[in-house]
């Protein structure tokens, strides 16, 4: 997404805002992330509080970005300082999360290009075979030279400028892909043992409910959303008054949910029906293990195969491209430096950040902090620190700060639209996004240096 040389309203389509809100949000994070939480954090219980955090905070979380960015009319640093210059640390904090995200994204979008090319190339029955991602893995090159080709395809996309034929690409794609899900769900069901992973994932068992399920879910809503990280605050810079925020945030909350539902529903069922109930415990490689061997039994698997790791990869290609550009565009800002330079700039420093985190599933296993591998230790810092932070400010600020009456004007742009969450809105936004973002940082915190166990 194209953030810094667009003129102000430039999404002059209603759909196109959320069109590019939902190429951002709709990325790696539902295929590949949403289904290893439901696996590691519980199934059923999982899902049932991931749709009720969904639809009544994220949806919030959306309104009071995209609100304070068309309000303030300004990038994060900027909108952030506009209600007081003591707030621009929240937006340069806000800043820094794409800056610890894109790089281990990366990683997992240079596994997707290399099953892509796996199966373009007729290779999708090696890649069903026992140990072929681990082995892939653990070589040192390999999995580096995938990394380097995915940030290469992004600094292209950002430096040419061309992402605005990615974004129509991914336009036409997402209804293929969103139809092919459905396909490969139905396939999926079929293979003996899966109605017992369906109930596994559908059926809560509130035994297993606890705050951890509460954080992680809180942690994959943001991820999922593309919330606290400047993206939204400056898309909605670009909105229009006669854009209603309150229904884009329900499309754009309603399209990422339900393809993270859909996804699960793939992932979870056959996971248990090919590799039982220990399978669960794949954690970051489960999609990676799971559907090579789902595709094997299809007739017709290579192809299908081929055509699910190409939109796999548009959609996180289009993901990749919004938070590069946040990167690049406070790059520009802090550095003084053109728009080439800095993405080139960007490019080579995630490069070099992401080495540990795809070493860190090979030669560099072994190393652990508190447990958690590099990608682990990435995404406790962006997840667990850095975001509940922003959230934290953002809350208070939109909530406390700001008054209702600033929000309720903007949401209705004076009156053109309904707010009818209203209430809903300011409760969340003034008492259950703080509590839930204290909540999140210091139970984490605590949990990880072994003070408590959660
Ligand atoms: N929301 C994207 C996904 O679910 O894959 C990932 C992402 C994109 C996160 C942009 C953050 C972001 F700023």
């Amino acid at each position: 997404m194209e953030m810094q040389r667009k003129s102000k309203g430039n999404f002059s389509s209603k759909i196109g805002f959320v069109m590019a809100a939902a190429g951002s949000a709709v990325g790696l994070g539902n295929v590949w992330r949403f289904p290893y939480f439901v696996a590691t954090y519980g199934g059923g219980t999982f899902l049932f509080v991931y749709l009720l955090l969904a639809l009544v905070f994220g949806l919030m979380m959306i309104i009071a970005e995209v609100a304070f960015g068309r309000k303030t009319g300004k990038s994060p640093i900027g909108a952030f300082k506009s209600v007081n210059p003591k707030f621009g640390i929240f937006g340069f904090l806000a800043a820094l999360v794409p800056t610890v995200i894109f790089p281990y994204y990366s990683v997992i979008g240079g596994w997707v290009t290399k099953f892509g090319f796996q199966y373009l190339r007729g290779g999708g029955y090696y890649a069903s075979h026992d140990g072929f991602f681990s082995n892939f893995n653990s070589t040192f090159w390999d999995p580096i030279f995938w990394l380097g080709l995915f940030i290469l395809i992004t600094t292209a996309l950002v430096i040419t400028g061309v992402e605005k034929g990615i974004e129509k690409v991914s336009m036409y794609c997402m209804p293929v892909f969103f139809l092919m899900l459905v396909g490969l769900v139905i396939y999926g069901l079929t293979i003996p043992g899966a109605m017992e992973g369906l109930r596994h994932y559908l059926v809560p068992n509130f035994d297993n409910l606890s705050v951890m399920t509460f954080i992680a879910a809180a942690r994959q809503i943001f991820f999922s959303l593309s919330l606290a990280m400047g993206i939204m605050i400056t898309y909605g810079s670009y909105v229009k008054k006669e854009q209603s925020i309150e229904k884009a945030a329900l499309q754009i909350g309603l399209l990422d949910t339900g393809i993270s539902v859909i996804a699960g529903m793939l992932v979870v069922p056959t996971v248990i029906a090919i590799f039982g109930d220990e399978g669960l415990g794949q954690g970051a490689g489960l999609m990676f293990i799971t559907l090579p061997r789902v595709f094997e039994q299809m007739p017709g698997g290579n192809a299908i195969g081929a055509i699910f790791f190409v939109m796999m990869l548009i959609a996180a290609i289009t993901s990749a491209v919004s938070l590069m550009e946040v990167v690049v565009a406070s790059v520009m800002e802090w550095f003084k430096l053109g728009r080439k330079k800095a993405t080139i700039a960007v490019a080579i420093g995630s490069f070099l950040l992401a080495l540990p985190t795809t070493l860190g599933f090979g030669v560099w296993s072994h190393v652990r902090w508190a447990g958690m591998n590099m990608l682990g230790i990435m995404s406790f810092i962006s997840d667990t620190v850095l975001i509940p932070i922003v959230a934290l400010s953002l809350s208070i600020i939109v909530g406390w700060v700001l008054k209702p009456h600033f929000i309720r004007d903007e949401v209705t742009a004076g009156g053109k639209h309904e707010f009818k969450t209203e209430k809903l809105f300011f409760f969340m936004i003034k008492w259950v996004a703080p509590c839930l973002m204290l909540l999140i940082l210091v139970t984490s915190i605590l949990n990880t240096f072994g003070f408590i166990t959660i």
